[in-house]
């Protein structure tokens, strides 16, 4: 071969190696074969350099500063979106939409997750990466090419087109986003290097795209989804739908998360189920986007000065909000954690009232410089506890006090202990009443042993007047030990009674999950016991055993050990055993039960999260989806369950409730 050809041949391979990795998270070959080809090709251009190419995967290299970026209009301009703030807005988007149109009837809709990062536009030049631009002010940007081509998941070249021939030159449109946890990850190296933190993920990767040095962007974790096209000759699409699988054909990054939907309602029904699922998303998404499908009714339809008429933004609740740090205490956790808790004014956050805002430690404290009295902006995540995202040091009077961990347990009096290794400080006393409390809250929690009817107080009584010690003392009170409890019937006694006998057959996945072993959550507490099978099995296994199972790693390994190895342990579970609870696993059907058969959840189920559910489905052989379509078998719909039930009815699709799901999968 001669040298031109084996330049391309190996560029050839490397863009497919790229596409395979970075797009379709499906990596062909190893990571040492994937450097050997990018060596080979390096040296060849070394020795070669009149064969470089701007569109070489060589390129990708971050250069010398920019001293300022270089203009880059937009032609037409990247317009913004209209917000819808409820469902009503949607539909009055539909109507207006409808009546522009000359009153057509049913009109398709695309939904997809409006990302909250910067957008973008590329240009490609019969085929290859010639511009990379910001935004700005949607008729000019900034020419930040340099930047973007050390984002791997930006195509230098895009796929070779089958069927269709590219345009000479194409203007994709899309959003660079920073995941979550890269997010995090590069705040707290900011921290330890002292350097300001980014607000947010947008903040993050507008930031690292926007860096004068491109060796900067190259450190920093981004993504970029695509979602348009810009300037285009001849488009070989008929609606949006076309555009976005067009641009997957070309091997840009599109959101996997699109849908299809038929009407309006159906389109509003994917919206909440995407607010609905927003944290689970690896990355932040501030809204829902409604397209009209027709590129022909999107031409009609045409555009207002700032936005398109034929696309509408669903913007979810806010998820911040202002409030004060009334005070600060300090909560002891199951694990004898002691937590720093800010106290606020109570304000509403997404639909709910918070009082309360985890701080995490004192290192986090610090960080953020959060005193009591300060005015700070606070986040609630869906089911993640509220944390306090910044103080607003511009409210400061000076009035604010600092505040330090205390030296000793506020519950126990005990001497708090804070090792190297971890910014934690600790109650070592097991037989702190607050540690108590907490280890029988999990045990009798509903994912655990599902104990109904012991609530805190009831706990909190137990603990106080030293009728328990451990969760396994849960099993030897007696019924008129229950009676003579404050505010306690002879009924609810019984209740409790009936109660606790009832999770003896809890069966042991349960139980491994309700020990509160640190790290073991409900998942790893299943795979320990489908692996070990029995609870000697479980005791005696060393560090190797355990660590051979697929999923676990060293720190829940050592975790296991270290909790089978306390002789108060092997007490609690003799004890458990002795009182008749069940040490036999509840045998998990990995099967074809539901083979084939696919599934939709709509609304909240009590019993299990979103992901439990579908890892259940998942398990018997079965599928999620998230809208529902005429191949939907099942609709499970829990409670507050929205316009989804609706459409499952028209459809003659089979409703079931969470009593009939479990069923489904028992
Ligand atoms: S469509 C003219 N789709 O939202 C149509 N935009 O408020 C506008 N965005 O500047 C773009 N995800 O940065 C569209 N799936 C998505 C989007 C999206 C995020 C951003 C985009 C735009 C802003 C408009």
């Amino acid at each position: 071969m001669d040298l031109r050809a084996r330049i391309e041949d190996l560029r050839n391979k490397i863009r497919y190696h790229n596409h395979r990795y970075y797009i379709l998270d499906d990596p062909e070959i190893s990571d040492a074969e994937y450097d050997r080809l990018i060596r080979e090709l390096e040296s060849l251009e070394q020795d070669n350099p009149r064969l470089v190419t701007p569109d070489s995967p060589t390129q990708r290299i971050a250069v010398e500063p920019a001293k300022e970026f270089p203009k880059a209009p937009h032609f037409p301009p990247m317009l913004s979106l209209a917000n819808a703030a409820d469902e009503n807005e949607v539909l009055e988007f539909d109507k207006r939409v409808k009546k522009k149109l000359l009153d057509i009837g049913i009109l398709e809709y695309i939904v997809e997750p409006k990302l909250d990062g910067l957008a973008v536009e590329l240009i490609y030049e019969d085929g290859s990466l010639s511009v990379g631009s910001t935004r700005g002010d949607g008729e000019v940007g900034e020419n930040i090419t340099q930047n973007l081509k050390t984002i791997k998941s930006i195509p230098l070249v895009l796929l070779p087109p089958e069927n269709v021939t590219y345009p000479h030159r194409i203007a994709v449109r899309g959003e660079v986003i920073m995941e979550k946890t890269d997010f995090d990850e590069l705040n707290a190296q900011r921290a330890r290097q002292d350097e300001p933190l980014f607000a947010n993920p947008r903040n993050a990767a507008a930031g690292s795209a926007r860096q004068l040095d491109s060796r900067i962007t190259a450190q920093r974790q981004l993504d970029a989804f695509f979602y348009g096209v810009g300037d285009c000759a001849e488009l070989p699409c008929d609606t949006h739908y076309d555009v976005v699988t067009f641009l997957k054909n070309a091997g840009l990054k599109v959101n996997p998360n699109i849908s299809l939907c038929s009407d309006i309602e159906d389109a509003i029904a994917v919206c909440k189920d995407i607010e609905f699922r927003r944290n689970e998303f690896p990355y932040e998404i501030d809204g829902a986007v409604i397209k009209v499908n027709c590129l022909e009714y999107q031409n009609r339809l045409g555009s207002l000065s700032k936005s398109p008429r034929w696309a509408v933004a669903y913007k979810f609740a806010p998820q911040q909000e202002t409030t004060v740090v009334r005070n600060i205490i300090v909560q002891v956790g199951r694990t004898g954690a002691l937590t720093p808790v800010a106290l606020l004014k109570p304000v509403k956050v997404a639909g709910v009232e918070i009082r309360r805002a985890t701080l995490h430690n004192q290192d986090e404290i610090d960080n953020k410089d959060i005193r009591i009295g300060d005015t700070v902006i606070v986040q609630r995540a869906g089911d993640v506890i509220p944390e306090v995202v910044k103080v607003i040091t511009a409210e400061r009077k000076g009035t604010e006090k600092k505040f330090s961990m205390p030296e000793s347990c506020p519950v126990c009096g005990c001497k708090i202990v804070k090792s190297q290794k971890e910014v934690v400080s600790r109650c070592p006393n097991q037989t702190c009443p607050a540690i108590i409390k907490e280890n029988i809250k999990h045990f009798v929690s509903r994912r655990a042993m599902n104990i109904e009817g012991l609530g805190v107080k009831m706990i909190n009584q137990i603990v106080e007047k030293n009728i328990v010690k451990t969760v396994a003392d849960l099993y030897y009170i007696s019924c008129d030990e229950w009676k003579n409890l404050d505010r306690m019937a002879e009924k609810s006694a019984r209740n409790i009674v009936d109660a606790i006998e009832k999770s003896k057959q809890a069966g042991l996945e349960r139980l491994v999950f309700a020990l509160g072993i640190r790290h073991v959550g409900e998942h790893t507490a299943s795979i320990v016991v489908q692996n070990l099978k029995s609870i000697d099995g479980i005791k005696n296994a060393s560090k190797e055993t355990l660590l051979s199972i697929h999923e676990i790693g060293p720190e829940v390994a050592e975790s296991i050990t270290d909790f089978f190895n306390q002789e108060t342990t092997i007490n609690i579970i003799d004890r458990l055993s002795n009182a008749g609870i069940s040490m036999d696993p509840v045998k998990v059907q990995k099967g074809e039960q539901l083979a084939g058969k696919t599934f939709v959840f709509t609304g909240t189920l009590k019993d299990f999260s979103r992901t439990e559910a579908a890892k259940r489905v998942e398990l018997r052989g079965g599928k999620i989806s998230s809208s529902i379509t005429g191949k939907t078998d099942y609709v499970v719909a829990g409670e507050n369950s929205g316009s989804k039930y609706a459409k499952a009815q028209t459809l003659g699709i089979t409703i079931i409730d969470e009593e009939g799901f479990k069923q489904l999968i028992s």
